[in-house]
């Protein structure tokens, strides 16, 4: 596992993850730049084929631009069908984590998981707000990252789902009780006013774009999602 997401299961600081779906990407530099100058841990890129989501994002080549200019680790989360196909572009673009969809595979979450990890890139796994965490349960040994999405995939600046938020800590208590690694993210809806709830489930890492890239002050928005 990457040592910046290590680092997390030592210390109690949870990281902040802003989604680069909500910057102006007219002028990616300068957003990196100040996020990362806000403190920013990871950016959270979202990478979307218009298929397994009804939005169309961008690929590998984004990626590695962002990665040509971040300072920070990048986090790829694929909202891709057949991602098998894909994980390696996204590992060789520079990613530090690629996370993909359990919704998104037919059977072969776990080769997938095994491919990106053959790479040498950490693997997540994400699930949908309506998808129960014992679909992945099998998974969570081999794992790196959880993503447990509190909305469903496709456009930032939704609400969050709140039935989905007993997950995080369902899969807080199972990474306990067994010792697993994996780190917990949480995506979607995140933002100050309900930062709280989600760092007190269990998040480790909190996605939050709108919430950050809609804020005048992006250390404030960061500080308050952080706690
Ligand atoms: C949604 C994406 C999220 C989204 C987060 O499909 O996976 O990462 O960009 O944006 P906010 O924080 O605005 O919900
Ligand atoms: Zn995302």
């Amino acid at each position: 596992m990457n040592s910046s997401f290590q680092r997390l299961n030592r210390e109690k600081r949870p990281a902040v993850a802003p989604s680069l779906l909500s910057a102006d990407f007219s002028c990616l530099e300068r957003e990196i730049r100040a996020v990362e100058e806000a403190g920013a841990d990871f950016l959270h890129l979202d990478c979307m084929d218009g298929n397994f989501v009804p939005n169309l994002t961008f690929g590998p080549m984004i990626v590695e631009a962002v990665g040509k200019i971040a300072r920070i680790p990048i986090i790829s989360h694929l909202m891709i069908l057949n991602p098998a196909k894909y994980v390696e572009a996204f590992v060789k673009a520079g990613s530090a984590l690629v996370s993909f969809h359990w919704e998104a595979c037919v059977s072969d979450h776990a080769d997938v998981i095994r491919k990106i990890h053959a790479l040498g890139c950490d693997a997540g796994i994400a699930i949908n707000p309506d998808t129960p965490l014992s679909k992945v349960q099998h998974l969570l040994p081999d794992v790196d990252c959880l993503l447990v999405m509190t909305v469903f995939p496709g456009f930032g600046g939704q609400e969050l789902i709140p039935e989905a938020v007993a997950k995080i800590g369902e899969a807080a208590r199972l990474k306990q009780a067994k010792g697993y690694r994996f780190v917990i993210e949480v995506d979607g809806g995140v933002k100050p006013e309900n930062a709280a709830r989600v760092r007190n489930e269990g998040a480790q890492i909190l996605v939050a774009g709108t919430a950050v890239f809609r804020c005048s002050a992006y250390a404030e928005a960061i500080a308050a999602i952080r706690g």
